[in-house]
């Protein structure tokens, strides 16, 4: 019993003991805790006091923000140390912590702000704040015990302060997503001291150098983010084996090359972007030795070679980015359930071969992106397994056979899907489509389906967004339109609809549509035919190459793009003059007739007129407005009469004027010569006359590249004094294949419109649709031009066609035409030119058209190079010519003094175009003015804007 009772008693004794020790222990403790310190206390309220707290100054969603407002003396919470987002030391009391991500802080930053007397901080969070485009205060290197620094997306701006490379304790800097910032020098003076930096975020920054070698020497490097900071030079290499690294993403610096090292299986790399770098060669076998990599992007870059299978089996893989490597080729390898892959994106690659069945094994996969490859066989009906997709695009490959229907079944979430350029056959039925309640893009071009419309079909598709159903074989306006509220855009062109258009079509999408593409049809014209078509939001109209009659239809005033080339449109109401918003116009090739409205030259935003080939009549409108954006009017081939108005002069953007084959009576358009824009004039065939005035000192049309003004009667001398100016005509451009198009791009917006131009060679004529940018053409042929051909005309050395004849020319043909090195048609026929042929045009190696036919020369024809390759009618009609190919030969004389050849200088890569003088001599002699003039192919139009934004979502 004692023992019982004496244990008993130690026990509550412990036991009391124990209360008492803790008791004391509190006391003491809390006797020790020091509240804050007051000039630490005063300096964070100075701090929050020289910011406004703003929402709008912090929008990331996901920011955790700091009630800094509560920071106050009132409430009596005077310790600084339990204000929220404030960390002291516990044992000092001194503030070591600031995280202020997201907590509404706007204004300005000084190196004299408050915040700098606490001297004490080891971590500074103040990211996704408004700072205003304050420079980070160069104080901030007075923080020597700094580890922690983020000031990421918080709109500081300027030069980043040395001073950042004294806080040599830093583990992890951020500095991201300031986007006016730059460093002056290379990024080796902000790190060199940061031996122990773990992460380095710099993203967006302007760094503008090569990334420093030193950066291989951070043992202890992470994070390493260089993302948009206009980096240059060779990346280094052994950055990728630093041994603690698991994120490196440097994408977005185009100029950054680089290659991939070999990995190794100890590698942490979880991330690794590398794209729109130029980083290049072969990707290493050893890539798939990363087992922990979730994320590798390196979309857009240049690799090539191979790729290798095992980067499709790494085991934790997400997300997969090799897009817009051309030169990169593969075939895809079988895939394993365990696939964690949720993105797939191999675009614009050389991926070849079929479609394995595995990928039904994908079941994460949420975007797959196949766009232009070499893919072929069939689309394997394993892919509907893969029920979280939401993006599937396999447009521009050789897949055939027909769309698996469960497809459209099982793929409930898919948006947007792209099938189109590829050679899928098959039965389709719009009602096939009605499980992917979500789908808002469908794109289906180009392929050879076979269309059925059930009798009662309910027609349930989903509210599209966007629907391209070109090249594919439709032979009426599908049914299920009529239910479609939201299409933005509606591509039903290249198609063989027939008839009249449904008057149902009036209420598809009325608000929605802004893009309606109808043209390549048969389409005769609009059912019930109103002149003011619905849908006030429309942007784009197009129309061209159909059988439309009757009336123009007058879109809404938002169109800007309305193209209704070759139809049979007989009238335009006056209704067009409300259609201020135009960009591009284009009537050309149909029978409208009368005269045309005045308000056509008012438009300001009008890039492009184009009115070729219809009948108009009367005067060409007389008021061109100063302002003007036309950089081309092309009213050729009508029946306009009466003079130039001279206010098309106020079109000072113009490039291109074309008013050939009309009634115009009018003298020589000098005044045309201030627009320095102006590349193509053609007045050809109307009725021009008078001499050509000397120009006053601003009338020079220094860019012309094309002038015809053939076939009117205009006369006097050869204008001279104009040859001095044409600075475009004496340049020789480098040899690229570009075509001379109307670059219409403004809001975002864009498309390029074809100059067209038609050359007379040999006596046929021949139409151009493309341009190419370096021809030169002089036609000043079929006028009553007299006197001589003056020797400046040797000075425009760019000429590729020069066209004189059926004048009254005279006196000798000025040997300085032997400098027109690039020449390569050249008609004096049918003048009065007298005298030799002067030796020194046998140097014109690219001469493949030659006539000097029907005039008084005489002595004998040069000989040499392509000389030998003419024929009689070039020198047929002159009595004192003799020689080659003439019968009549030359008696005694020895004129065989040919001038030395330049040719063995002259042949080499400086010729423009890609074929050698050997293809000239051996002749493709008539019409090879083709080998400038790439064209005649009437290409159907390539909608450029619309690829752009559209072609890559
Ligand atoms: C907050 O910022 C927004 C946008 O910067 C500004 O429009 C607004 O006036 C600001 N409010 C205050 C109270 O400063
Ligand atoms: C922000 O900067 C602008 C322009 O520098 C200045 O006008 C404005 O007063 C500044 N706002 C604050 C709150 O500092
Ligand atoms: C697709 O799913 C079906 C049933 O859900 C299954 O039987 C089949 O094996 C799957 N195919 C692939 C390739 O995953
Ligand atoms: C399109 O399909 C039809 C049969 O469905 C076939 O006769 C035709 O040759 C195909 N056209 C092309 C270009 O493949
Ligand atoms: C051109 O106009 C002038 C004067 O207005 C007139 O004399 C001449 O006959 C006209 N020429 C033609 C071809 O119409």
């Amino acid at each position: 019993m004692d023992t019982y009772l004496y244990r008993f008693m130690f026990v509550r004794f412990l036991f009391l003991l124990s209360i008492l020790f803790f008791v004391l222990l509190t006391a003491s403790l809390s006797s020790l805790q020091p509240l804050c310190h007051d000039d630490e206390r005063s300096a964070l309220l100075q701090f929050k006091d020289s910011f406004i707290l703003n929402k709008s100054a912090s929008d990331n969603p996901f920011g955790y923000s700091k009630d800094v407002a509560s920071w106050s003396l009132e409430g009596g919470n005077s310790d600084c140390c339990s204000w929220d987002g404030v960390e002291c030391n516990e044992e000092t009391g001194h503030v070591i912590g600031l995280e202020l991500t997201s907590s509404f802080l706007y204004g300005s930053i000084t190196s004299s702000n408050s915040l700098f007397r606490l001297r004490q901080l080891e971590r500074l969070n103040l990211a996704h704040n408004n700072f205003n485009g304050s420079q980070i205060p160069f104080r901030v290197g007075d923080l020597l015990r700094l580890t922690y620094l983020n000031l990421s997306y918080s709109v500081f701006s300027g030069q980043i302060p040395s001073e950042l490379s004294h806080l040599s304790k830093l583990s992890s800097i951020d500095l991201s997503g300031n986007y006016g910032l730059y460093t002056l020098s290379d990024l080796n003076n902000l790190v060199q001291n940061f031996t122990t930096l773990e992460d380095l975020l710099l993203t967006d920054i302007n760094i503008s150098s090569p990334v420093p070698k030193s950066l291989e020497n951070l043992s202890s490097l992470t994070t390493l983010n260089l993302e948009n900071c206009e980096l240059h030079g060779e990346f280094p290499t052994r950055i990728f084996q630093l041994p603690n690294l698991r994120e490196l993403r440097i994408g977005g610096n185009s100029n950054l090359t680089g290659h991939l090292p070999e990995f190794h299986s100890n590698s942490f790399l979880e991330v690794l972007e590398l794209d729109y770098t130029s980083f290049y060669g072969k990707l290493p076998t050893s890539i798939g030795n990363l087992s922990s990599l979730h994320v590798l992007n390196f979309g857009g870059s240049r690799f090539s070679g191979s790729i290798p299978t095992r980067i499709f089996q790494l085991p934790n893989l997400r997300e997969l980015r090799i897009g817009g490597n051309s030169n990169l080729t593969g075939h895809l390898p079988e895939f394993h359930s365990n696939s964690s892959l949720e993105v797939l994106v191999l675009y614009e690659t050389s991926f070849y071969g079929k479609l394995p069945t595995s990928i039904g094994n994908l079941r994460f996969l949420r975007v797959l992106d196949f766009l232009d490859n070499h893919f072929s066989g069939s689309i394997p009906p394993s892919l509907s397994n893969l029920t979280q997709l939401t993006y599937l695009v396999m447009s521009k490959n050789t897949l055939t056979s027909h769309i698996p229907s469960s497809l459209f079944a099982n793929l409930t979430q898919l948006t947007l899907l792209d099938l189109s350029y590829n050679n899928l056959s098959g039965t389709l039925e719009f009602d096939m489509f009605p499980k992917t309640k979500s789908l808002s893009v469908l794109l289906l071009s180009s392929n050879n389906f076979t269309w059925q419309t059930k009798a009662n079909s309910n027609d349930t598709l989903p509210q599209l967004d966007t629907l391209r159903l070109d090249s594919c074989n439709l032979h009426k306006f599908p049914d299920f339109l009529r239910n479609q509220n939201k299409l933005s855009v509606l591509d039903l062109s290249s198609n063989n609809l027939q008839g009249p258009i449904p008057k149902w079509l009036y209420n598809t999408s009325i608000e929605a549509l802004h893009f309606l593409i109808l043209s390549d049809n048969l389409l005769i014209g609009f059912e019930q035919y109103q002149v003011v078509l619905p849908w006030p939001n429309l942007e784009s109209l197009l129309l061209e190459r159909n059988m439309l009659q009757g009336s123009l239809p007058i879109p809404q005033p938002s169109i800007k793009f309305y193209i209704v080339q070759r139809n049979l449109i007989r009238e335009m109401s006056p209704l067009i003059c409300n259609l201020s918003s135009l960009y591009e116009l284009d009537l050309s090739y149909n029978n409208l007739s009368g005269k045309l409205h005045p308000c056509l030259g008012n438009f300001s935003s009008l890039f492009t007129l184009q009115l070729r080939r219809n009948n108009f009549h009367g005067t060409i409108p007389k008021t061109w407005a100063m302002g003007s954006s036309l950089k081309m009017i092309d009213l050729s081939e009508n029946q306009f009469q009466g003079q130039l108005p001279r206010s098309l002069a106020n079109c000072m953007m113009l490039e291109y004027l074309h008013v050939g084959n009309n009634q115009i009576n009018d003298t020589f358009p000098f005044w045309l010569g201030t627009l320095s824009q102006l590349k193509v004039l053609i007045i050809r065939s109307n009725a021009f006359h008078g001499a050509i005035k000397i120009p006053e000192i601003n009338y020079t049309f220094p860019e012309l590249h094309i002038i015809d003004l053939s076939h009117n009667s205009i006369s006097g001398n050869l204008p001279a004094e104009y040859f001095l100016h044409w600075i475009a005509m004496k340049v020789v451009g480098p040899h690229n294949s570009s075509y001379m198009v109307g670059e219409i791009h403004i809001d975002g917006w864009g498309d390029n419109v074809d100059y067209t131009v038609t050359l007379a060679n040999k006596g046929r004529k021949l139409d151009y649709e493309k341009i190419q940018d370096e021809l030169r053409v002089i036609d000043f042929s079929c006028n009553q031009f007299e006197g001589e051909i003056p020797e400046l005309v040797g000075s425009l050395k760019g000429l590729h066609v020069l066209n004189l004849s059926n004048n009254a020319l005279n006196g000798h043909i000025p040997s300085s035409l032997g400098n027109l090195a690039h020449i390569e048609s050249m008609d004096l026929s049918q003048n009065k030119l007298l005298g030799e042929i002067p030796p020194q045009l046998t140097q014109l190696f690219f001469l493949a058209s030659f006539n000097v036919s029907n005039n008084c020369l005489t002595g004998p024809i040069p000989h040499g190079s392509q000389f030998d390759t003419f024929q009689n009618n070039s020198f047929g009609g002159n009595p004192g010519l003799c020689g080659n190919p003439l019968s009549k030969k030359c008696g005694d004389f020895n004129y065989t003094q040919n001038p030395p050849s330049p040719f063995e200088n002259n042949r080499s890569s400086e010729s423009p175009f890609d074929f050698g003088w050997k293809v000239v001599v051996i002749g493709y002699g008539c019409g090879f003015v083709i080998g400038v003039v790439i064209g005649q192919t009437v290409i159907a139009r390539k909608y450029d804007w619309f690829v752009r934004t559209f072609g890559k979502m």
